[in-house]
Protein backbone atom coordinates (compact mmCIF):
# COMPACT_ATOMS: atom_id res chain seq x y z
CA UNK A 1 0.00 0.00 0.00
CA UNK A 2 1.05 3.38 -0.86
CA UNK A 3 0.86 6.15 1.80
CA UNK A 4 -1.75 7.55 -0.05
CA UNK A 5 -3.84 4.47 -0.15
CA UNK A 6 -3.50 4.06 3.81
CA UNK A 7 -4.12 7.70 4.55
CA UNK A 8 -8.24 7.15 3.74
CA UNK A 9 -8.13 4.34 6.19
CA UNK A 10 -8.52 6.42 9.46
CA UNK A 11 -11.54 5.33 10.69
CA UNK A 12 -13.91 8.43 9.33
CA UNK A 13 -16.85 7.62 7.36
CA UNK A 14 -17.35 3.87 8.45
CA UNK A 15 -13.51 3.12 6.78
CA UNK A 16 -11.38 0.73 8.32
CA UNK A 17 -8.43 2.04 10.70
CA UNK A 18 -5.08 1.07 9.54
CA UNK A 19 -1.75 2.03 11.04
CA UNK A 20 1.73 1.35 9.69
CA UNK A 21 4.69 0.72 11.80
CA UNK A 22 8.67 -0.01 10.15
CA UNK A 23 6.84 -1.11 6.58
CA UNK A 24 4.14 -3.16 7.75
CA UNK A 25 0.82 -2.18 7.74
CA UNK A 26 -1.93 -3.12 10.51
CA UNK A 27 -5.54 -3.31 10.55
CA UNK A 28 -6.47 -2.25 14.14
CA UNK A 29 -9.93 -1.16 13.71
CA UNK A 30 -11.05 -3.78 16.11
CA UNK A 31 -9.23 -2.25 19.16
CA UNK A 32 -11.29 -0.25 21.29
CA UNK A 33 -8.57 2.28 21.95
CA UNK A 34 -8.29 2.72 18.20
CA UNK A 35 -11.74 2.90 17.70
CA UNK A 36 -12.30 6.43 16.67
CA UNK A 37 -9.36 6.11 14.13
CA UNK A 38 -6.94 8.31 16.80
CA UNK A 39 -5.05 6.21 20.03
CA UNK A 40 -4.72 8.06 23.12
CA UNK A 41 -6.31 10.88 21.77
CA UNK A 42 -2.91 12.09 19.87
CA UNK A 43 -2.05 9.54 17.60
CA UNK A 44 -3.62 9.74 14.57
CA UNK A 45 -4.34 6.74 12.01
CA UNK A 46 -4.06 6.04 8.77
CA UNK A 47 -0.14 6.43 8.58
CA UNK A 48 3.15 5.34 9.55
CA UNK A 49 3.67 5.53 13.32
CA UNK A 50 7.49 3.86 13.31
CA UNK A 51 8.96 7.52 15.17
CA UNK A 52 5.79 7.46 17.88
CA UNK A 53 6.23 4.33 19.65
CA UNK A 54 9.63 5.25 21.38
CA UNK A 55 6.59 7.84 22.91
CA UNK A 56 4.63 4.73 24.25
CA UNK A 57 4.33 3.10 27.81
CA UNK A 58 4.41 -0.30 25.50
CA UNK A 59 6.26 -1.85 23.07
CA UNK A 60 5.77 -3.08 19.22
CA UNK A 61 4.56 -6.46 20.56
CA UNK A 62 0.94 -4.88 20.90
CA UNK A 63 0.82 -4.78 17.23
CA UNK A 64 1.05 -8.20 16.74
CA UNK A 65 -2.47 -8.60 18.62
CA UNK A 66 -3.80 -7.10 15.29
CA UNK A 67 -3.60 -8.55 11.52
CA UNK A 68 -0.91 -7.45 9.70
CA UNK A 69 -2.94 -6.48 5.81
CA UNK A 70 -0.18 -4.96 3.96
CA UNK A 71 3.48 -3.64 3.10
CA UNK A 72 3.73 -0.16 3.29
CA UNK A 73 5.54 1.47 0.08
CA UNK A 74 8.02 4.18 -0.03
CA UNK A 75 6.53 7.72 -0.68
CA UNK A 76 5.87 10.88 0.50
CA UNK A 77 2.93 11.26 3.43
CA UNK A 78 -0.26 12.54 2.50
CA UNK A 79 0.58 14.91 4.88
CA UNK A 80 3.76 16.28 3.49
CA UNK A 81 2.29 16.59 -0.02
CA UNK A 82 1.62 20.77 -0.26
CA UNK A 83 5.26 21.41 0.44
CA UNK A 84 7.76 21.98 -1.63
CA UNK A 85 10.34 18.52 -2.41
CA UNK A 86 13.37 20.12 0.07
CA UNK A 87 11.55 20.72 3.09
CA UNK A 88 9.37 17.05 2.16
CA UNK A 89 12.79 15.44 2.36
CA UNK A 90 14.33 17.54 5.14
CA UNK A 91 10.65 16.64 7.33
CA UNK A 92 10.81 13.25 6.64
CA UNK A 93 14.71 12.77 7.33
CA UNK A 94 13.91 14.98 10.90
CA UNK A 95 10.42 14.33 11.74
CA UNK A 96 10.71 16.20 15.00
CA UNK A 97 11.02 19.61 12.88
CA UNK A 98 7.58 19.33 11.77
CA UNK A 99 6.33 20.35 15.00
CA UNK A 100 8.28 21.12 17.69
CA UNK A 101 10.15 24.29 17.03
CA UNK A 102 7.31 26.32 17.35
CA UNK A 103 6.39 25.21 21.12
CA UNK A 104 10.34 25.13 21.94
CA UNK A 105 10.69 28.71 20.86
CA UNK A 106 7.39 30.26 22.34
CA UNK A 107 9.13 29.86 25.98
CA UNK A 108 11.01 32.50 24.99
CA UNK A 109 8.40 35.65 24.46
CA UNK A 110 6.36 34.21 26.96
CA UNK A 111 8.83 33.88 29.99
CA UNK A 112 10.87 36.92 29.33
CA UNK A 113 7.82 39.06 28.85
CA UNK A 114 5.96 38.09 31.61
CA UNK A 115 8.96 38.60 33.86
CA UNK A 116 9.20 42.38 32.47
CA UNK A 117 5.65 42.96 33.41
CA UNK A 118 6.11 41.61 36.69
CA UNK A 119 9.59 43.35 37.34
CA UNK A 120 8.02 47.20 36.43
CA UNK A 121 4.93 46.00 38.78
CA UNK A 122 7.53 45.42 41.18
CA UNK A 123 9.11 48.77 40.95
CA UNK A 124 6.24 50.45 41.02
CA UNK A 125 5.73 49.13 44.44
CA UNK A 126 8.97 48.94 45.91
CA UNK A 127 10.66 52.19 43.74
CA UNK A 128 13.87 50.03 42.96
CA UNK A 129 16.01 51.47 40.37
CA UNK A 130 17.49 48.22 39.49
CA UNK A 131 13.49 46.29 39.17
CA UNK A 132 13.23 48.74 36.02
CA UNK A 133 16.40 48.13 35.02
CA UNK A 134 15.75 44.67 34.85
CA UNK A 135 12.37 45.06 33.67
CA UNK A 136 13.78 46.16 30.60
CA UNK A 137 16.86 43.75 29.54
CA UNK A 138 13.52 41.72 30.25
CA UNK A 139 11.62 43.95 27.54
CA UNK A 140 14.42 43.59 25.25
CA UNK A 141 15.34 39.61 25.31
CA UNK A 142 11.24 38.90 24.41
CA UNK A 143 11.56 41.76 22.15
CA UNK A 144 14.39 39.86 20.34
CA UNK A 145 12.88 36.00 20.60
CA UNK A 146 9.73 37.24 19.64
CA UNK A 147 10.32 37.30 16.03
CA UNK A 148 11.81 33.91 15.98
CA UNK A 149 8.47 32.15 18.21
CA UNK A 150 6.65 34.43 14.79
CA UNK A 151 8.20 32.96 12.17
CA UNK A 152 8.44 29.44 13.64
CA UNK A 153 4.56 29.59 14.26
CA UNK A 154 3.80 30.64 10.31
CA UNK A 155 5.68 27.55 9.36
CA UNK A 156 4.30 25.18 11.38
CA UNK A 157 0.95 26.53 10.27
CA UNK A 158 2.13 26.33 6.89
CA UNK A 159 3.30 22.35 7.19
CA UNK A 160 0.68 21.46 10.06
CA UNK A 161 -2.85 23.30 8.86
CA UNK A 162 -1.82 24.27 5.25
CA UNK A 163 -2.06 28.11 5.75
CA UNK A 164 -5.96 27.34 6.47
CA UNK A 165 -7.21 30.66 8.14
CA UNK A 166 -8.73 29.12 10.84
CA UNK A 167 -10.06 31.96 14.10
CA UNK A 168 -7.72 30.87 16.49
CA UNK A 169 -4.91 31.36 13.78
CA UNK A 170 -6.41 35.02 12.67
CA UNK A 171 -6.00 36.00 16.55
CA UNK A 172 -2.63 34.80 16.85
CA UNK A 173 -1.95 36.90 13.97
CA UNK A 174 -3.34 40.21 15.21
CA UNK A 175 -2.06 39.47 18.20
CA UNK A 176 1.32 38.85 17.21
CA UNK A 177 1.49 42.38 15.37
CA UNK A 178 -0.20 44.00 18.15
CA UNK A 179 3.13 42.72 20.48
CA UNK A 180 5.28 43.69 17.72
CA UNK A 181 4.62 47.17 18.03
CA UNK A 182 3.91 47.16 21.61
CA UNK A 183 7.46 46.21 21.64
CA UNK A 184 8.95 48.47 19.24
CA UNK A 185 7.20 51.93 20.84
CA UNK A 186 8.14 50.77 24.76
CA UNK A 187 11.52 50.05 23.81
CA UNK A 188 12.02 53.21 21.75
CA UNK A 189 10.22 55.14 24.63
CA UNK A 190 12.44 53.77 27.33
CA UNK A 191 15.42 54.02 24.93
CA UNK A 192 14.60 57.75 24.82
CA UNK A 193 14.48 58.25 28.15
CA UNK A 194 16.90 55.74 30.29
CA UNK A 195 16.19 58.13 33.08
CA UNK A 196 13.12 56.04 33.90
CA UNK A 197 14.06 54.41 36.85
CA UNK A 198 14.66 57.41 38.78
CA UNK A 199 11.53 59.14 37.84
CA UNK A 200 7.52 58.42 38.37
CA UNK A 201 7.00 56.15 35.83
CA UNK A 202 4.32 57.33 33.41
CA UNK A 203 0.85 55.34 33.40
CA UNK A 204 0.81 54.65 29.68
CA UNK A 205 4.25 52.98 29.68
CA UNK A 206 2.87 50.86 32.64
CA UNK A 207 -0.34 49.72 31.50
CA UNK A 208 1.45 48.57 28.25
CA UNK A 209 4.35 47.49 30.26
CA UNK A 210 1.49 45.17 31.83
CA UNK A 211 -0.46 44.42 28.77
CA UNK A 212 2.42 42.03 27.86
CA UNK A 213 1.57 39.43 29.89
CA UNK A 214 -2.20 39.11 28.94
CA UNK A 215 -0.97 39.02 25.09
CA UNK A 216 1.35 36.52 25.31
CA UNK A 217 -0.96 34.77 27.33
CA UNK A 218 -3.77 34.57 24.77
CA UNK A 219 -1.19 34.07 21.90
CA UNK A 220 -0.61 30.50 23.92
CA UNK A 221 -4.08 30.20 24.69
CA UNK A 222 -5.16 30.27 21.21
CA UNK A 223 -2.33 27.85 20.07
CA UNK A 224 -3.35 25.69 23.04
CA UNK A 225 -6.31 25.26 21.20
CA UNK A 226 -5.23 24.38 18.24
CA UNK A 227 -2.32 21.64 19.43
CA UNK A 228 -4.79 20.26 21.95
CA UNK A 229 -8.33 20.36 19.82
CA UNK A 230 -9.71 16.98 21.80
CA UNK A 231 -8.91 18.73 24.93
CA UNK A 232 -11.48 21.43 24.35
CA UNK A 233 -14.34 20.30 22.14
CA UNK A 234 -16.28 24.08 21.81
CA UNK A 235 -12.95 24.44 19.40
CA UNK A 236 -13.36 24.18 16.18
CA UNK A 237 -11.88 24.61 13.38
CA UNK A 238 -13.89 26.96 11.41
C1 LIG B 1 2.44 8.25 23.75
C2 LIG B 1 1.90 7.40 22.95
C3 LIG B 1 1.10 6.18 23.36
C4 LIG B 1 0.46 5.87 24.51
C5 LIG B 1 0.34 6.71 25.78
C6 LIG B 1 -0.09 4.54 24.35
C7 LIG B 1 -0.80 3.86 25.32
C8 LIG B 1 -1.32 2.61 25.19
C9 LIG B 1 -1.93 1.81 26.24
C10 LIG B 1 -2.06 2.27 27.70
C11 LIG B 1 -2.32 0.66 25.71
C12 LIG B 1 -3.00 -0.51 26.43
C13 LIG B 1 -1.89 -1.42 26.86
C14 LIG B 1 -2.11 -2.83 26.51
O1 LIG B 1 -3.19 -3.17 25.98
O2 LIG B 1 -1.17 -3.60 26.73
C15 LIG B 1 -1.98 0.67 24.30
C16 LIG B 1 -2.24 -0.33 23.41
C17 LIG B 1 -1.89 -0.31 22.07
N1 LIG B 1 -1.13 0.64 21.42
FE1 LIG B 1 -0.47 2.34 22.24
N2 LIG B 1 0.19 4.08 23.10
C18 LIG B 1 0.93 5.04 22.47
C19 LIG B 1 1.45 5.00 21.18
C20 LIG B 1 1.19 3.97 20.28
C21 LIG B 1 1.68 3.95 18.91
C22 LIG B 1 2.57 5.03 18.27
C23 LIG B 1 1.20 2.82 18.34
C24 LIG B 1 1.40 2.30 16.94
C25 LIG B 1 2.55 2.28 16.33
C26 LIG B 1 0.40 2.12 19.34
C27 LIG B 1 -0.27 0.94 19.15
C28 LIG B 1 -1.01 0.28 20.12
C29 LIG B 1 -1.74 -0.95 19.89
C30 LIG B 1 -1.88 -1.69 18.55
C31 LIG B 1 -2.27 -1.32 21.11
C32 LIG B 1 -3.13 -2.54 21.41
C33 LIG B 1 -4.56 -2.10 21.47
C34 LIG B 1 -5.52 -3.22 21.88
O3 LIG B 1 -5.07 -4.30 22.23
O4 LIG B 1 -6.73 -2.94 21.83
N3 LIG B 1 0.43 2.86 20.50
N4 LIG B 1 -1.37 1.87 24.03
C1 LIG C 1 5.09 35.40 20.19
C2 LIG C 1 4.15 34.87 19.46
C3 LIG C 1 3.56 33.51 19.70
C4 LIG C 1 3.43 32.80 20.87
C5 LIG C 1 3.86 33.20 22.26
C6 LIG C 1 2.78 31.54 20.52
C7 LIG C 1 2.47 30.54 21.42
C8 LIG C 1 1.99 29.29 21.09
C9 LIG C 1 1.81 28.18 22.00
C10 LIG C 1 2.11 28.20 23.49
C11 LIG C 1 1.32 27.14 21.29
C12 LIG C 1 0.96 25.75 21.83
C13 LIG C 1 2.06 24.84 21.36
C14 LIG C 1 2.05 23.44 21.91
O1 LIG C 1 1.92 23.28 23.12
O2 LIG C 1 2.23 22.50 21.13
C15 LIG C 1 1.19 27.58 19.93
C16 LIG C 1 0.70 26.79 18.88
C17 LIG C 1 0.51 27.24 17.60
N1 LIG C 1 0.85 28.50 17.10
FE1 LIG C 1 1.70 30.00 18.12
N2 LIG C 1 2.50 31.54 19.17
C18 LIG C 1 2.96 32.73 18.64
C19 LIG C 1 2.86 33.15 17.32
C20 LIG C 1 2.27 32.43 16.31
C21 LIG C 1 2.10 32.88 14.94
C22 LIG C 1 2.53 34.24 14.36
C23 LIG C 1 1.49 31.87 14.25
C24 LIG C 1 1.12 31.88 12.80
C25 LIG C 1 -0.02 31.90 12.34
C26 LIG C 1 1.27 30.78 15.19
C27 LIG C 1 0.68 29.56 14.88
C28 LIG C 1 0.51 28.50 15.74
C29 LIG C 1 -0.05 27.23 15.37
C30 LIG C 1 -0.53 26.83 13.97
C31 LIG C 1 -0.04 26.44 16.53
C32 LIG C 1 -0.53 24.98 16.65
C33 LIG C 1 0.72 24.11 16.53
C34 LIG C 1 0.44 22.62 16.57
O3 LIG C 1 -0.72 22.18 16.51
O4 LIG C 1 1.43 21.87 16.66
N3 LIG C 1 1.77 31.14 16.44
N4 LIG C 1 1.60 28.91 19.83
Amino acid sequence: MTPEEIFSFNGKDGNPVYIAFQGKVYDVSKSPLWSKGIHMNRHPSGKDLTGAISGAPHGPEVLERYPHVGILKKGVPEELKHLPRILQDLLQRFPMARRHPHPILVHFPIAFLIAASLFLLLHSLFQRPSFETTSFYLLLSGAISSPFAMTSGLLTWWINYRLKLTHSVKRKIQLSILLLIFEIILILWRSLNPEISLQRISPVYFIMMLLLTPMVFLLGYYGGKMAFPDENPSASIS
